[in-house]
C-alpha cells in the first residue's frame, strides 16, 4: 500500500483518538484552557503581564483570579467578545476575591400570577421568579419593603400581587390593611375589601393612620414586655390572650408625604418602621423618585426588602439599590430584589384587574351583615355594631389554629 493509501486511515484514527480524549475529559481541561486562552488573545492584563486564569470550572460557571490592580470593569470590557466566544450571554461579577463568569438565561417575559399556598410557618408569599427560583417576601424574617420604579416598570402590577395574595392567604381575623392611595387611584381595587381597615387618600388623613399605628406599635410593645414576650408570634402563642392581629400598612408614592406642611408625616414614619419589626406591622412604600430626600438612610436601614423595577437613571438606581443597574432593566415587573447584601434578578407576575376582582370577590365588604349572621345562628344582632358583627363573623368563621404553627 503506498503512503497515500494509508493517509485517509491514520487520519480515522487520529481524529477518533481526539475525539476519545475529549470526551474522557468531559470538555473540562479543553475549555478551562480555551478561556485562559481567550484571555492571552484579547490581552486582558496587567501591567506586569499577568492574565487572569480559570481557577474553578462548575459546570458553565467560572471562577477566574484577578491579577493585581485589575477590577470587574476591566472585566467587562470583554464582555461582548467573551460572549461571542462562549456562544452564550454571561453575567459577570464579583464573588469573593474572584470574578465569576456564568451564563446568562433570559427571564420569561410574562408569568401569570396564581395564588399562592399558605405556609404555615410564616408570613410570606411569591412575587414572581429568577432564573431559577420563585423570589419570595417573608415578611417574619424582614417586615418592611419598598417597591420602587419609573412610568411604566410595574408598580401597580407588583402592588396587586403582593395585595390579593395577603388578602388571600390571611384571614380578617388575622390580618388588617391600612391602604393610603396619595395617588388615589391605585389601591382603589382593594378599598371595599373586609381585610381594609382604614382607607385613605389625603396627606392628613394618612399621617393619622400613622400616627395610630405608631400608638398601637408601642402599646403591643407594653404588652410584649408584661408578658415576658419579644415579639408577635411568642405573644399569640400565649395560653388565653386575645391574639393580634397581623397589620399591613401600605403606602402608595410617598414622595406625596413630603407635601405635609408640618413634616410630620415622613418623620413618623420612620420611626414606625425603625420600631416595629417584631410587633407584626408590615410597611410597604411605593415610589417613583427615589431620591435621597424620599430614601434617606433612615428608610434604609429598616427597609430590607427592596424591591426595584426600572428605574429613570443610574442615580435613582444607586439610591434604590446602591448600585447602578436598574435604569436597563426592560420595564413591565422586570426587576432586582435586594434582602440584605443579597441581589437578584428576577420577573413579576402579572395579573390583571380583571383577575384582582375575580380573586378578591369573596371579600368584598359584607353588604347586608345581617343576611349572613343569621344564616350563621348568631343573635343579638340589634345590640351590636357593623364592626363588631363582621368581628363575630370572622371569629366564628375562622379557623385560627395556624397560629399555633408559628
Ligand atoms: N409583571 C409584569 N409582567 C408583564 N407586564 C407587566 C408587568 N408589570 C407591568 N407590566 C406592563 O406594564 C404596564 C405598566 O405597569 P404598571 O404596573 O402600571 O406600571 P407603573 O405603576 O410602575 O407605572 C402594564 O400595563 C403592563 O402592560
Ligand atoms: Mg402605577
Amino acid at each position: 500500500m503506498s503512503n497515500n493509501m494509508l493517509q485517509p486511515m491514520f487520519d480515522l484514527v487520529w481524529d477518533s483518538g481526539v475525539i476519545f480524549l475529549k470526551w474522557l475529559f468531559d470538555g473540562w481541561i479543553v475549555e478551562k484552557k480555551d478561556l485562559n486562552k481567550f484571555f492571552k488573545s484579547a490581552g486582558l492584563k496587567n501591567r506586569n503581564e499577568e492574565y487572569p486564569e480559570v481557577r474553578k470550572q462548575m459546570g458553565d460557571k467560572y471562577l477566574v483570579n484577578i491579577p493585581v490592580s485589575l477590577n470587574l470593569d476591566d472585566f467587562k470590557r470583554y464582555q461582548n467578545a467573551l460572549e461571542i466566544y462562549l456562544q452564550n450571554k454571561i453575567n459577570m461579577s464579583l464573588s469573593g476575591n474572584f470574578i465569576m463568569i456564568e451564563p446568562r438565561y433570559e427571564l420569561k417575559e410574562l408569568i401569570k400570577y396564581k395564588i399562592p399556598k399558605k405556609t404555615s410557618d410564616s408570613i410570606k408569599f411569591p412575587i414572581g421568579e429568577s432564573e431559577n427560583k420563585t423570589m419570595v417576601l417573608d415578611l417574619k424574617e424582614n417586615p418592611h419593603s419598598y417597591i420602587v420604579g419609573t412610568t411604566g416598570s410595574g408598580k401597580s402590577v407588583m402592588t396587586k400581587v403582593i395585595l390579593t395574595s395577603i388578602v388571600s392567604l390571611y384571614k380578617v381575623a388575622e390580618l388588617e390593611l391600612y391602604l393610603c392611595d396619595l395617588k388615589m387611584v391605585e389601591l382603589n381595587l382593594f378599598r371595599n375589601i373586609e381585610h381594609t381597615k382604614k382607607f385613605v387618600y389625603t396627606v392628613e388623613d394618612t399621617t393619622q393612620v400613622i400616627a395610630d399605628l405608631l400608638e398601637e406599635t408601642k402599646k403591643r410593645y407594653d404588652l410584649f414586655m408584661q408578658n415576658e414576650v419579644t415579639n408577635i408570634f411568642e405573644y399569640n402563642k400565649l395560653p388565653g390572650v386575645r391574639r393580634l392581629k397581623y397589620q399591613v400598612l401600605y403606602v402608595e408614592e410617598i414622595v406625596l408625604l413630603l407635601e405635609d406642611k408640618k413634616k410630620s408625616a415622613m418623620k413618623l414614619l420612620k420611626q414606625l418602621i425603625a420600631i416595629s419589626r417584631a410587633s407584626g406591622l408590615y410597611v410597604f412604600l411605593t415610589t417613583q423618585r427615589p431620591d435621597n430626600t424620599v430614601i434617606d438612610n433612615v428608610v434604609k436601614a429598616n427597609i430590607n426588602n427592596r424591591i426595584v423595577l426600572k428605574c429613570e437613571d443610574s442615580k435613582n438606581s444607586v439610591v434604590a439599590l446602591d448600585q447602578e443597574g436598574a435604569e436597563n432593566l426592560k420595564g413591565n415587573g422586570h426587576g432586582f430584589l435586594k434582602n440584605g447584601s443579597n441581589i437578584e434578578e428576577f420577573q413579576g407576575y402579572f395579573i390583571e384587574d380583571e383577575k384582582v376582582k375575580e380573586y378578591t370577590n369573596k371579600f368584598k365588604k359584607v353588604e347586608n351583615a345581617e343576611i349572613k349572621v343569621k344564616s350563621i345562628g348568631m343573635k343579638n344582632k340589634a345590640t351590636k355594631t357593623n364592626e363588631e358583627i363582621k368581628e363575630d363573623l370572622s371569629n366564628n368563621i375562622e379557623d385560627l389554629s395556624f397560629l399555633d404553627n408559628l
